[in-house]
Parts: C-alpha cells; sequence; structure tokens
C-alpha cells in the first residue's frame, strides 16, 4: 500500500510512521517542519521513507505523490487552542483552506484514496450534559457563569449544575475556539466530498493525546508537557479554574494503533466518525498530582481562579463505537503512559520553561483571565 503522511514528522505522526514501517508500506511524509514545533529543521528518518519538506498543500511539489496514494492519514495542522484566537487566519488557512484545496485537486484527478482525517474532540464544545430534573441538554457558551466563578456547567431552567455525559458521535457541534471551528470545518469538507467522488473518508476525533516525543517546543499546546517542563525547572503548577476541569487523556501508541486499523479495514470505516480517548475523565489536579509524584517534585500545585476563554469544562470520548467498529480499545493505563513520557522529557535538553511568557501573551491578548 501506498501511505503518504502529510504532517507526519510532528508528534502522532512520528510515533505513525515507525509503526507502519514494521508492515512494509511505501510511506511517504510531507511535512514543512513547521518552526513551533520542530526545533531543527530537518528530521532523521530510515532510508525506507520519503520525506519532502513542504507545506501539505503545495501541490506542484507533492501533487503526484498524493495522486499515487491509497491512503493519506491527515496529520498537519495547527494545533493551540489558545494561539488560535488571535491568529484566526492562521488556523482556517492551515486546517481548513489547505484541506479544501487538497480536496480540490484530488477530486478533479479522480483520486480513490482513503482519507484518514484527525479532528478533534473540540468540535464539540461543552458536549450532552444532563440535569437529574429537566434531562439532557447542550449548554450554550459558559463564559457569563465562569466570570461569576462557577466552573461548572449548570441547567439551563433550575441552574443546578449538571452531570456532563460524554463527548459522542451525532451529538450537536458547538465549537468554542477558532481551532476547534476549523477542525469541524475541515472533517465536515472532507466528509461533505466524500459522497460525490470516490474518495472515502474515515474521521477520528481525539481527545487530549500524550507521550514521549510531545513537542515541548510549542507552549500553547499539551496540558502534559506544560506542567512537566514547571516541574522540572523547579516552579509552581498554576491550576486554571481552581483544577475542576476534566480531560479524557489518551496514550499516542493508542492513538496509532486505531489509525492503522483504519488503514487496514477501509470498509468497516470508511464514511464514519469514531471518538478516540482512553474513554475516562482525570481532573487537571488529578494530572498535576501524579505528574508531580512521578517526578518526585517538591513544588506547589496552586489552584487559581484563572480560566481560558475558549476551554470547555470536560471531556471525554465514548469509544463505543470505535471498539465494535474497528476492533479496539486504548490499553495504556495512564499512569504507564505518564512514566514513559517522563523518561523521556527527562533525556531531552533544553527543557527550559516558556509558560510565564506564554500566560503573559494569553492575558494581554485577553484569553486567559483571573478572577479576583
Ligand atoms: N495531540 C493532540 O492532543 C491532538 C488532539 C486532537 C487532535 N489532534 C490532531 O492530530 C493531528 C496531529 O497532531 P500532533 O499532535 O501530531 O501535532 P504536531 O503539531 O506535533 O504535528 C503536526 C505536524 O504538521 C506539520 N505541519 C503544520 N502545518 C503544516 C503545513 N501547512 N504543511 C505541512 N506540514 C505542516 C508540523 O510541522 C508538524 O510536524 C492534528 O491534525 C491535530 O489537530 C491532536
Ligand atoms: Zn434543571
Amino acid at each position: 500500500m501506498n501511505i503518504v503522511l502529510p504532517g507526519g514528522a510532528g508528534f502522532i505522526g512520528t510515533h505513525l510512521y515507525k509503526k507502519l514501517q514494521n508492515k512494509n508500506e511505501k510511506i511517504t511524509i510531507i511535512d514543512s517542519l513547521n518552526s513551533n514545533i520542530h526545533e531543527k529543521s530537518k528530521v532523521e528518518l530510515s532510508e525506507t521513507i520519503d520525506f519532502l519538506k513542504c507545506d501539505y498543500a503545495d501541490l506542484n511539489k507533492c501533487g503526484q505523490v498524493y495522486l499515487s496514494a491509497d491512503v493519506i492519514v491527515l496529520l498537519a495542522a495547527e494545533t493551540g487552542m489558545g494561539a488560535s484566537q488571535f491568529n484566526n487566519e492562521l488556523y482556517f488557512d492551515c486546517n481548513t483552506l489547505k484541506t479544501a484545496k487538497l480536496i480540490d485537486f484530488l477530486r478533479e484527478n479522480n483520486s480513490k484514496a482513503h482519507i484518514i482525517v484527525t479532528s478533534s474532540c473540540r468540535i464539540y464544545g461543552e458536549g450532552l450534559y444532563e440535569c437529574s430534573e429537566h434531562g439532557s441538554f447542550y449548554p450554550s457558551n459558559r463564559i457569563d457563569e465562569i466570570r461569576s466563578s462557577n466552573w461548572h456547567v449548570i441547567c439551563p431552567i433550575c441552574k443546578k449544575e449538571s452531570k456532563f455525559i460524554a463527548n459522542k458521535n451525532n451529538q450537536f457541534f458547538n465549537p468554542v475556539s477558532t481551532y476547534a471551528i476549523s477542525k469541524l470545518a475541515q472533517e465536515m469538507t472532507c466528509l461533505i466530498n466524500s459522497k460525490s467522488s470516490e474518495i472515502d473518508v474515515t474521521v477520528l476525533r481525539l481527545q487530549n493525546v500524550y507521550g514521549p516525543g510531545q513537542s515541548f517546543q510549542n507552549a500553547y499546546t499539551g496540558l502534559i508537557s506544560i506542567f512537566t517542563q514547571r516541574l522540572l525547572n523547579n516552579n509552581s503548577i498554576e491550576l486554571y479554574e481552581e483544577g475542576s476541569p476534566g480531560r479524557d487523556f489518551v496514550y499516542v501508541e493508542d492513538v496509532v494503533d486505531v489509525i492503522i486499523n483504519c488503514i487496514y479495514s477501509r470498509e468497516n470505516s470508511s464514511e464514519k466518525t469514531f471518538d478516540i480517548g482512553s474513554g475516562s475523565i482525570l481532573t487537571i489536579e488529578n494530572v498535576a498530582v501524579l505528574l508531580s509524584e512521578e517526578i518526585k517534585s517538591k513544588q506547589k500545585i496552586l489552584k487559581t481562579k484563572k480560566f481560558r476563554v475558549g476551554d470547555i469544562h470536560i471531556g471525554c470520548a465514548d469509544i463505543t463505537e470505535a471498539k465494535k467498529s474497528l476492533n479496539w480499545i486504548p490499553k495504556v493505563e495512564f499512569k504507564d503512559g505518564i512514566r514513559n513520557y517522563v523518561n523521556w522529557i527527562k533525556k531531552q535538553e533544553n527543557i527550559s520553561d516558556k509558560s510565564l511568557e506564554v500566560s503573559k501573551e494569553l492575558m494581554n491578548r485577553g484569553i486567559l483571565n483571573e478572577i479576583k
């Protein structure tokens, strides 16, 4: 099989191509080596992998590669939620317009490729909630409640705290950041076009992916990466929303496994969207404590009343469909995944802590706020 990986030199892509190498497929990576993510302007790859250093939508350079592809795993993206809010054009350009350009090109040339889109659970916004008295509902933007220090999602009728259900297929989309909107437009563009062409599309809506290799260059993304950098530089961790937000952390090798299952089961995965995560929730306070124990840090974990516009309160995947149709289950427990990550990051050089700079910028731009 001929497999093309736009964005394949990034975090998930690197784990993916390493595993695919054992399967004797022809692999081509197309990656611009975005300087936010990559410290070096080169990647070291084995001789069996072709690498094109260019924009994934530079069709003069990589058009022929796409046309020879059986499978395209679309990984190239601008990924920071916070930074997306003051780089709107960049995010729509990279995540949406460039994908649209690629789809036009594939259609014009009668491609029959299977495109696997790595989308995000953020497209749901807050997801589905339930009030014990008034039933289920999709919360609207909770910014007004946040401004009065009420971090939890409340029922619009009785105003009582309500219960998060899950991020799940066929839910109402209510993205609350530019990143999320750009990813929703990307996946919908791919899916809509697959209906009237020979392209097949599978969408994977990923929760928070973590593991060795996650860039610590970009201090706008990766909660675990940011917390680890703080602790390894002997700084305290500041938890937003008093530590209450909950996230679903899925280990990168588990994500790679599900992508590979999609590659080899085109019939079962095409024209479908899947929610991918561990299926369980950890609060950001849980994460900070577990990381701190793993690092054996004595630094304080501070619960602050800071919050970011564009953050949701809780995210967690319902993985029933992925388990059933893709014959997949996430295998790596958080405590094991975090140990692998910490062992890896301790071996890296220049783990500087850029979080203060980033917080200052987010505050100046109105993304990060604090309730006094
Ligand atoms: N990591 C997560 O927690 C997570 C969660 C949900 C969704 N996703 C999605 O998974 C995909 C991969 O994420 P990742 O964590 O590996 O990100 P990453 O930033 O590590 O990798 C993305 C890669 O794309 C490259 N790239 C960016 N713009 C490009 C362009 N215009 N042309 C060519 N290459 C370009 C970058 O150089 C980088 O190597 C993305 O689509 C992201 O939206 C990731
Ligand atoms: Zn109610």
